[in-house]
């Protein structure tokens, strides 16, 4: 099947927004999203965006059962390490069901790696779930690490009232 990876504009932003939220369904936690697609537009698509995403367009006749012819993403942002400079973060990569399988998710990854290159990033990062093991596969098979398995990192996290107690309690100038 014909598809065509390309950068996400503003009107992609309600197709990227639905895809967040059948992914956030695939991965248990569909009460997690708490943003829109107005956030979206207004994040990604101002003077300095926090974040890049590139989206898989299939042609019409090839369309979705629903009529959706943007049946995946990769959303990415930029990172910094203290050891090894510019980073890419890929926060989320999804193809919709009844695309897969049909090398879409491969070349997003690829047209992300390219971004990141071209961008002088040393790494290309991202977090996957313990029990989703055919993406840790997938990504393993593409030639990942699991920094979990090899160097034991958590992720770690301050949201709702553990940040706002942390900010509280800035010193003040
Ligand atoms: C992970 C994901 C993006 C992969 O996308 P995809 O378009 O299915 O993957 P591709 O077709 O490009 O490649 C999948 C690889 O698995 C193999 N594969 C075989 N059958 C497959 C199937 N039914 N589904 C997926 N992959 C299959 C492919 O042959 C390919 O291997 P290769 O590179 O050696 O050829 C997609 O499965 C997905 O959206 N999963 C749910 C969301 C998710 O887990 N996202 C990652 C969270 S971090």
């Amino acid at each position: 099947m014909a598809f065509k990876i390309r950068a996400a504009t503003k009107e992609d932003c309600k197709e990227i927004f639905r895809m967040i939220t059948e992914l956030a369904v695939f991965e248990k936690m569909p009460d997690q999203v708490k943003i829109s697609h107005e956030e979206l537009e207004s994040s990604g698509f101002c003077e300095n965006p926090l974040f890049g995403c590139l989206v898989a367009e299939v042609p019409e006749e090839h369309k979705s059962k629903e009529g959706f012819t943007v049946v995946g993403y990769g959303l990415y942002f930029y990172t910094y390490s203290t050891w090894r400079g510019r980073a890419l973060h890929l926060e989320d990569l999804y193809v919709m069901p009844e695309f897969r399988g049909r090398g879409i998710g491969k070349s997003i990854l690829s047209k992300v790696a390219e971004v990141a290159k071209k961008m002088q990033c040393a790494r290309l990062q991202l977090s996957v779930l313990n029990w989703n093991t055919p993406s840790r596969d997938f990504y393993a098979a593409k030639g990942a690490q699991d920094l979990t398995a090899a160097e034991g990192w958590h992720l770690i996290r301050f949201d709702g009232q553990s940040l706002d107690n942390l900010a509280n309690d800035a010193p003040k100038d």
